[in-house]
């Protein structure tokens, strides 16, 4: 499984680009074949093929003790030692067991947000996942505030928080998180090596303050695909707001890569590990076959 528990030596690891692969080819063949019958009940199905997210969406304590070794996803002769701060942030047993929802938002990032009008109704949903713990309160109208599972890559700690060089970095940290409560925060600490020291500083920065977050870790593809495919399991509507790796909206107006800074685009760059485009193009044709919901533009 892909989101396979840390990767352990016993654990199977398909790799996540081979998933995805396996994943967008399967609707675009359908689309080609003109095979129309795949709504959201076969989706949940072919995906369950691959995993199943209710039990893979994190490690949990009793895989690991301190000092055990984990392989990198996407580099396994590379590894990490569980180390005591990160065993004891783990959870005890799948933070989404016997979960379901009846209406699920996924929020991505794009710039496609802005002036959308979208908060109130995204908020308005059952079960709320956001992305790389994007700011919400500046951008409530557009984004709305609430979320139920949050992500954030090891990078986002360099990106928007100063690599915590500052008591200021670490303490807008700790607000963020403060803000969270109950939200499951998800962490895909195990997916190539280079984030494990600010991993460890955010585990620290969340003892420390006794936050009330519970910790996911795992690996991924792009963050919003990979929460899509987790909502699979545990959503009966999927609405997916901030989908847009596109530099102009439809009307060829600029759309900026995130709603909230000013990072450049990053989907063409060769640096980019991801192919939004292509992902984008997949969700568009779940959208067409009533799989999902997709909303682009302003909400009413
Ligand atoms: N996204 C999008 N269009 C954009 C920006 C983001 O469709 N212009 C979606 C992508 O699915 C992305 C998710 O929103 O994974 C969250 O955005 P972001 O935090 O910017 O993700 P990245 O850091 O760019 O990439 P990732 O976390 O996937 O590595």
């Amino acid at each position: 499984s892909f989101l396979c528990q840390g990767c352990t030596e016993n654990c199977s690891t398909l790799p996540v680009q081979v998933f995805v692969i396996a994943y967008i080819s399967h609707y675009i063949a359908e689309e080609v074949l003109g095979f129309t019958s795949a709504f959201f009940c076969q989706c949940r199905k072919n995906i369950l093929q691959f995993l199943d997210a209710e039990r893979d969406v994190s490690v949990v304590k009793s895989n690991f003790k301190p000092g055990d070794v984990i392989h990198y996803v996407l580099d396994r002769r590379r590894t990490l030692n569980i180390s005591q701060d990160l065993h004891s942030l783990l959870p005890e047993v799948s933070p989404m067991k016997n979960r379901r929802f009846k209406t699920c938002a996924v929020v991505g990032n794009s710039g496609i947000l802005l002036k959308s009008g979208c908060g109130k109704e995204i908020d308005s949903h059952d079960f709320i996942i956001r992305c790389n713990l994007a700011p919400v309160v500046e951008f409530a109208a557009d984004v709305g505030t609430k979320s139920d599972f949050i992500t954030m890559n090891p990078s986002v700690v360099q990106r928007a928080f100063g690599g915590f060089r500052n008591e200021s970095d670490r303490e807008k940290f700790v607000r963020r998180l403060s803000m969270l409560n109950d939200s499951v925060l998800w962490i895909p600490a195990f997916m190539v090596k280079g984030g494990e020291k600010h991993v460890e500083w955010v585990n620290a920065l969340i003892l420390k303050n006794k936050l009330k977050v519970r910790t996911v870790r795992i690996k991924r593809p792009s963050t919003g695909l990979l929460m899509y495919t987790l909502a699979t399991r545990f959503c009966d509507e999927i609405h997916l707001y901030g989908f847009w790796p596109f530099p102009k909206d439809l009307h060829g107006k600029p759309v900026k890569y995130h709603y909230y800074d000013d990072l450049k685009y990053r989907y063409f760059s060769n640096a980019s590990p991801h192919r939004m485009p292509l992902e984008f193009k997949t969700l568009y044709v779940l959208h067409s076959r009533g799989a999902l919901k997709l909303t682009t533009g302003k909400c009413i």
